[in-house]
């Protein structure tokens, strides 16, 4: 199988440094080698980690309370761009962050290139602690990470295009067709906007609850059974007992096998077009993973189920 990766060491849709170092750990790690000569794709695409510097504006003043908003647009149009071409050439994509505003770019790219290549609207499988669904005026962080869920449904819209009003219609995807897994840090004002909207979602508590299979057997469910699925997932979904090195730890999170089974039930379907994995950072260290390796590990085995891995 064919395989386009994007690695983006970006870090400016939040404050944190070190998120932009997350793809350079998880290929110098062997992730990508594994994924050739285990999983036995053909990799394409640059596979350099790109930084995206030449794109930094001289002045990036916060607009309507987000921050570095036109460094963040130019760098997202940037990816979708990539991932559209990879997309459209029938590939699975690989996008390795970088923090979770790059979604807004890897997701608009293949939303737009399965409508084109397969006539079909993408379904968005976003695993995390957070919706990452605040308007710029709902947020209070000002942090675009927390936002990319908004701009890709149109629920926050922008008509200047060096502020995100790239995203185009064909871009898009529909509230109907977004399935949340793992959350447990949800803002006040993105409950009233999940319930507006009737987004589907799972929280820790319905996975207590009904356990992972069955969460996952809900999950695909909702989505329909032959439609092209782009499985986001931010490394904090895991318990920080496993995914400690990130910007934002939620305590009370999914095991490393419930992160794993999500990945290879997703898999399973036949239905995947792209995976993305994020907020991988390095350089935020504890006492328990002082070299971020279990983090980085837990990464790697997250894409690699998501590939196709399996034990028998
Ligand atoms: N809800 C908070 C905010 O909007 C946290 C978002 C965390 N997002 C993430 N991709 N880790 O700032
Ligand atoms: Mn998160
Ligand atoms: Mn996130
Ligand atoms: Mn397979």
């Amino acid at each position: 199988d064919e395989l386009g990766v994007v690695a983006v060491g970006f870090s400016g849709g939040q404050t944190k440094d070190g998120v932009d170092d997350g793809p350079t750990v998880l290929i110098e790690s062997g992730l990508l080698e594994q994924i050739k000569t285990e999983l036995g794709y053909k990799i394409f695409g640059d596979q350099t980690v790109q930084l995206f510097k030449e794109l930094i504006p001289a002045s990036d003043p916060d607009f309507r309370g987000m921050k570095k908003a036109l460094h963040a647009s130019a760098v997202t149009r940037s990816i979708a761009a990539q991932t559209y071409e990879q997309s459209s050439q029938g590939r699975m994509v690989l996008t390795l962050g970088g923090d979770h505003s790059i979604a807004i770019g890897t997701i608009a790219g293949t939303a737009k290139a399965t409508r084109e290549r397969l006539n079909r609207e993408i379904a968005v499988i976003w695993v995390d602690a957070h919706t990452d669904i605040n308007t710029p005026e709902t947020s209070d962080s000002g942090n675009i990470h927390g936002m990319p869920v908004a701009f890709l449904t149109g629920l926050a819209k922008e008509d200047n295009e060096d502020y995100f009003g790239w995203v185009k219609e064909d871009m898009r995807i529909s509230v109907k067709k977004i399935v949340y897994i793992g959350l447990r840090s949800v803002d006040f004002p993105e409950r009233k906007i999940l319930k507006e909207n009737g987004i589907k979602a799972f929280s820790m508590f319905d996975i207590d609850r009904h356990g992972i299979g069955r969460v996952m057997e809900m999950a695909l469910a909702h989505i329909g059974s032959d439609t092209p699925i782009h499985l986001s997932f931010d490394v904090d979904a895991l318990d920080p007992m496993w995914a400690p090195s990130t910007g934002t730890p939620v305590r009370g999170g999914l095991t490393l096998r419930e992160g794993d089974y999500i990945c290879e039930s997703v898999h399973s379907t036949g239905n995947l077009v792209a995976v993305d994995l994020v907020e991988v950072n390095p350089r935020l260290v504890t006492a328990e993973d002082a070299t971020a390796n279990e983090t980085i590990r837990a990464g790697c085995s997250l894409v690699r189920c998501a590939l196709g891995e399996t034990l028998l």
